[in-house]
């Protein structure tokens, strides 16, 4: 196995919008998708389909999305021994996509709350045997924990992208990591600092590479990515230009291709280029997971441009 991927797994309820209602209001939407989603689960997707070996951790409910979600993973090529049901709902996420293509999402974690620390420890062995452990935080931090300490012990380098932002990360945890991917409304709350300029974004990042995380890498959306180590940081700037279609899941395809690059011996600063322009692709389409490329489609749209 190349990745481990412990975390969540959504069904995205996806409806594109003219506006928000207010409050009281009912009002018409012209299209809607249902869509496999969650921040774990994409990034898995990603990694997979371009041609990664996946394990992936995670808790379904036992509502009808359940066996879809399983299915799903099964069709993407991923090992679903850690695949766990729980009673309840399985985790949704109603999403709301505009006419400038800007998203608002709301998470309903359901099965995903439950995915524990003893879940993680049930499958330490196979996870020990991975590559890179990549972790965000639609879990329980407590599991988010466990994972990041069994990274440690087991000597398998741990990717944490904290999002959605959340309070309570401890730093001791995040300087374990080798990678913290955060984008700059989740570096702004995890560090209390401004991160409006460019500027202001290294000095946060720079915070945390103080206190030990090895690389912090801060997404920009159509900005790029910047990369602050021990020495020094670079502006890894997008290099392509697309038309947006849905921006829903950029950064979990930005993060499933950085995993599938680190862990296929890709040089850092070229992943990150990868991961870039795997994300700028997966704007051009509709949906999460739906518009994650092949790594055959992905080559062939990199050399179409
Ligand atoms: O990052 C996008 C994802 O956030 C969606 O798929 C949704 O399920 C939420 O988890
Ligand atoms: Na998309």
């Amino acid at each position: 196995m190349d990745i481990a991927v412990i975390g969540s797994n959504m069904v995205d309820l996806i409806s594109y919008i003219t506006r928000m209602p207010e409050e009281g209001e009912t009002i018409e939407a012209p299209d809607f998708a249902l869509g496999c989603g969650g921040k774990g689960a994409n990034q898995a997707v990603a990694a997979s389909r371009l041609g990664s070996e996946v394990l992936m951790v995670t808790r379904v409910g036992d509502d009808l999305f359940a066996a879809n979600t399983v299915r799903n993973f099964e069709l993407n090529g991923i090992d679903t021994t850690f695949v766990l049901p729980t009673p309840g709902t399985s985790g949704v996420a109603p999403i709301f996509v505009d006419e400038q293509s800007r998203n608002s999402i709301i998470i309903v974690k359901g099965a995903n709350g439950a995915l524990s620390p003893d879940d993680v420890e049930a499958a330490a062995a196979e996870i020990a045997r991975c590559s890179l452990i990549v972790l965000q935080l639609e879990i329980p931090l407590a599991t988010v924990n466990a994972a990041i300490e069994l990274g440690s012990r087991a000597g398998v380098p741990v990717l944490l992208n904290p999002a959605p932002a959340t309070e309570g990360l401890d730093y001791e945890r995040v300087a374990l990591c080798e990678y913290f991917v955060p984008n700059e409304t989740e570096l702004a709350i995890l560090t209390g600092l401004p991160t409006s300029t460019l500027e202001e974004v290294s000095i946060a990042a720079r915070s945390l590479v103080e206190r030990g995380c090895r690389n912090g890498i801060v997404t920009l959306g159509s900005k790029g990515v910047l990369l602050v180590d021990a020495e020094g940081e670079e502006l890894i700037a997008q290099t392509t230009a697309v038309e947006a279609v849905d921006t829903t899941g950029a950064g979990d395809a930005f993060i499933g291709c950085f995993a599938h690059e680190i862990t296929h011996a890709t040089p850092l600063r070229d992943a990150l280029v990868r991961a870039n322009a795997y994300a700028a692709h997966s704007v051009t389409g509709r949906g999460t997971q739906s518009s994650y490329a092949t790594a055959d489609e992905f080559s062939a749209w990199v050399e179409g441009r």
